[in-house]
């Protein structure tokens, strides 16, 4: 796995971070405030009837806060939750015994829901319908079908690709939120709440530089502002400002759109080797040494919502505004030049 600073998928030095930083109720959570209201009536509502809440799937780029959600909901019901993820469940027999665990209204959150094996997949449907589940036990001629009753449960379910979730699947949620993006300000809170926790002392105008180059991700803007403590104790006695932040992102190689050297890599394979596409996602993969899904789950959906970057049918292409980042200019015949 990659290990630029910039990413948004977790690594391993963001664990504990992202444990103490991570909100444990709703209103601790920064943004979003349409996915949040939603949640906030769906807590009152299964409350009220004492019920577990609704099945739930929440979608969006790694990084944006699905798996703290699906903890500030167990929090809010004051139920417990499980948590594991598609690929991770091997088979029907280990569903079985995770969801014959549960309590009553418990969560069972699934991360990469859309990594299911299929068999496993086909058992859940039951389950999250009638919280039944249904198996063969034995073999051969003396192999008799069983049907467990579960306890009422809450299934939330992540996933950075709504597209590849099979219908059946997708249908059994009662509601599906997707994360957008974070725009600046959110992230600028984002930055003071965590530096506040941290005792990191860092000004609003250091804050906002960070903000604005965490591609409006809370993961990649709690990463950046370690980062940046770390310069700021060796070259500020730990005080983070404007020209600080800007010293030590500039260190990072990150720009000022939040960008580092894979992502203009990314773009300069499209632009200089294929004059700016389309290209094969397979073919970019290969030039910046990542797996064709890590592309296409972690970098894209950054570049296209900074418009630099569009898939078409017949490959990625990169649009002018990322000629213009680049400092490149789109040759109308040969290669591009040079400014
Ligand atoms: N809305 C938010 N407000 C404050 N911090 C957040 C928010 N969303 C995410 N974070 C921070 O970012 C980290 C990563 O979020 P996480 O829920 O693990 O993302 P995902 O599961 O979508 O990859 C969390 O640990 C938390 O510290
Ligand atoms: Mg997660």
């Amino acid at each position: 796995m990659s290990d630029r600073v910039v990413t948004a998928e977790e690594r391993r030095e963001d664990q504990d971070f992202d444990r103490s930083l991570r909100p444990r109720k709703l209103d601790e959570f920064i943004g979003q405030a349409a996915v949040k209201a939603n949640l906030e009536i769906l807590i009152k509502a299964a409350k009220g009837r004492d019920e577990p809440i609704e099945h739930i799937l929440i979608a969006g780029p790694p990084g944006l806060g699905k798996t703290t959600l699906a903890n500030i909901m167990a929090n809010e019901m004051g139920v417990s939750i499980r948590t594991t993820s598609g690929p991770a469940i091997e088979h029907q027999g280990a569903l079985a015994s995770i969801l014959t665990n549960l309590d009553d209204r418990d969560i069972f959150f699934v991360d990469e829901i859309h990594r299911l094996a299929r068999p496993v997949e086909e058992s859940l449907y039951p389950a999250m319908e009638d919280f039944k589940f249904d198996f063969v036990s034995g073999k051969g001629a003396g192999a008799a079908p069983l049907r467990l009753q579960l306890p009422r449960f809450t299934v939330i379910g992540a996933t950075t690709r709504q597209g590849m979730l099979s219908a059946p699947l997708r249908d059994r949620f009662g509601a599906v939120y997707a994360l957008y993006f974070y725009p600046p300000d959110d992230l600028f809170t984002i930055v003071k709440r965590s530096a506040q926790l941290l005792k990191v002392d860092v000004d609003d105008r250091g804050a906002r530089i960070i903000a604005g180059r965490s591609r409006g991700t809370p993961r990649v803007a709690n990463r950046l502002l370690r980062r940046v403590r770390d310069y700021s104790q060796v070259r500020a006695q730990g005080r983070i400002d404007e020209p600080i932040a800007k010293d030590a992102l500039a260190m990072l190689e990150v720009d000022e759109l939040g960008l580092d050297s894979i992502d203009r890599r990314i773009l300069r394979t499209i632009v200089e080797k294929y004059d700016g596409g389309p290209v094969g996602l397979d073919t970019i993969a290969v030039s910046v040494s990542e797996d064709p899904e890590t592309v296409e789950d972690v970098y894209e959906p950054f570049l296209m919502q900074l418009g630099f970057l569009a898939r078409t049918p017949r490959g990625r292409v990169a649009t002018k505004l990322a000629y213009d980042h680049l400092g490149l200019v789109k040759a109308t015949s040969g290669q591009p030049r040079l400014f």
